[in-house]
């Protein structure tokens, strides 16, 4: 099939080249010139494990392409995916700006029936104001498709070669046909292909992201009750991991979450849930503790040195919001690392990919170490903010020696509290007394 794809972002590049990849002919566009442009030099403008191999095989092929200019790609596909953003708007609601930027202009391009896939995460009800907008600059046939994508940052091409599901919202069959023909390479082991209305489609996505960010602010709380009662938090993680009921998934206690959609996607269910006059509490509820829970390693901090951080050091491991990605948005790393800032202290970090975002997000406030242990030279502590996996087995002696005082902050119960304290480690983590 011939497909174009709006929008590529970590969303929007992944599809098209997981597409491409099963031999359709994918055009990526983006209105950001200078993304397309680095793309057609074949430099991948984001960090995600995997991709840039796809990239680089399928424009060798010729089957992926990049444009700024949606007119060309609109007129010789049968499929248009929408992957562009949805950022939380100033009334915590999803900004669909973007989306129905996109699909006017998609309406304005077309030359014959078309099936337009909002990929994008949108509230329930989207597909309609997509359908409005397109029809408003068209008279051909279309059929709106939501499609929500559920990759995760960090195994963004593995999940999307492997769903769990797929879910597409049609109103008609032909169209659901077309969606389920594209995606029968990625589904051949037994993952289903749900097809449903366009509303539930577009509530799953939020149903499942509010529930995994449930699962971490419960447990997270779970871990604050452990500390007061000097009980293990991963020891209960564990036991409660077990039950078949729960699951294993999604029960670290740590720095809260982060990343470009479990806090937006919170925020725009309540938002939309209160439109239609229903208070979605539980969700409030997760949003508060998440907010909080940013802050716990600080608090630590000022529990050991006091409120005045004048004078010391403070080395961070990790700054990406989860290992495996370069993305800082939302990341417990930007509190975290302000509120020492702001109690006076130095700050030398260590990312192993997203050192350049983090310049940009804080240019010359902090220091940006080149390895992990150059962060460590002369710190009064240092905090774990993200657990990569490299910092899970480091040489602890070599630590001692770089630091002005083994003090170690685990934002994310990498280490063995028994292990650090005999090498001489005051060492302190979530929930583990
Ligand atoms: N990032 C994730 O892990 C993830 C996972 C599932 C779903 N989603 C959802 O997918 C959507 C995209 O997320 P993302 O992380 O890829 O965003 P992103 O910000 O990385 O990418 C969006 C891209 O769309 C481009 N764009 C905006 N308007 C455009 C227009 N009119 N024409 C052409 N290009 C345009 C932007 O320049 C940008 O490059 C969001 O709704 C998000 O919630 C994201």
């Amino acid at each position: 099939m011939r497909i174009a794809v709006i929008g590529t972002g970590y969303v929007g590049l992944v599809v098209g080249a997981c597409f491409a990849e099963t031999g359709n002919e994918v055009t990526c566009v983006d209105k950001d010139a200078a993304k397309i442009r680095m793309l057609n030099r074949g430099k991948i403008p984001i960090y995600e494990p995997g991709l840039e191999e796809l990239v680089r095989r399928n424009r060798a092929e010729k089957r992926l392409t990049f444009t700024t200019d949606l007119t060309e790609p609109v007129k010789r596909s049968e499929v248009i995916f929408i992957a562009v953003g949805t950022p939380t708007g100033e009334d915590g609601s999803a900004d669909l700006k973007h989306v129905l930027a996109a699909a006017r202009e998609i309406g304005k391009a077309m030359n014959g029936y078309k099936v337009i896939v909002d990929k994008s995460t949108v509230p329930a009800g989207t597909s309609d104001l997509v359908r409005e907008a397109i029809g408003g600059e068209t008279t051909h046939p279309f059929s709106v498709v939501s499609n929500p994508e559920f990759l995760k940052q960090g195994a963004a091409v593995e999940d999307f070669l492997k769903p769990d599901r797929v879910v597409i919202g049609a109103t008609d069959e032909k169209s659901a046909a077309i969606m389920t023909e594209l995606y029968r390479p990625f589904t051949r082991t037994g993952a289903p292909i749900m097809v449903m209305d366009c509303a539930s489609a577009e509530l799953c996505k939020y149903a499942a992201n509010a529930m995994l960010a449930t699962r971490i602010s419960f447990m997270n709380e779970i871990a604050n009750v452990c500390e007061r009662f000097g009980a293990d938090a991963d020891k209960v993680r564990q036991a409660i991991a077990t039950d078949k009921r729960i699951g294993p998934a999604f029960l670290f206690p740590g720095v809260g979450y982060g990343g470009s959609c479990f806090p937006k996607d919170v925020k725009a269910i309540i938002k939309f849930s209160g439109d239609k006059k229903y208070r979605f509490r539980i969700l409030e509820a997760v949003e508060d503790v998440n907010e909080a829970q940013k802050l716990r390693l600080l608090q630590k901090v000022e529990a050991a040195f006091g409120k005045s951080l004048k004078g010391r050091t403070l080395a961070i491991w990790g700054l990406a919001f989860k290992p495996r990605t370069d993305d800082m948005r939302e990341a417990p790393a930007i509190p975290i690392i302000e509120g020492l800032l702001e109690r006076g202290a130095r700050v030398r970090a260590f990312d192993p990919e997203a050192r350049d975002v983090a310049r940009r997000l804080f240019g010359s406030r902090i220091t940006y170490a080149k390895h992990a242990y150059d962060a460590l030279k002369d710190a009064d502590a240092l905090l774990v903010v993200t657990e990569w996996n490299e910092f899970r087995e480091p040489d602890f002696k070599k630590m001692k020696r770089a630091m002005k005082q083994p003090v170690i902050f685990d934002g994310r119960n990498i280490y063995n509290p028994q292990q650090l304290r005999a090498l001489g480690f005051t060492y302190s983590s979530i929930g583990r007394s």
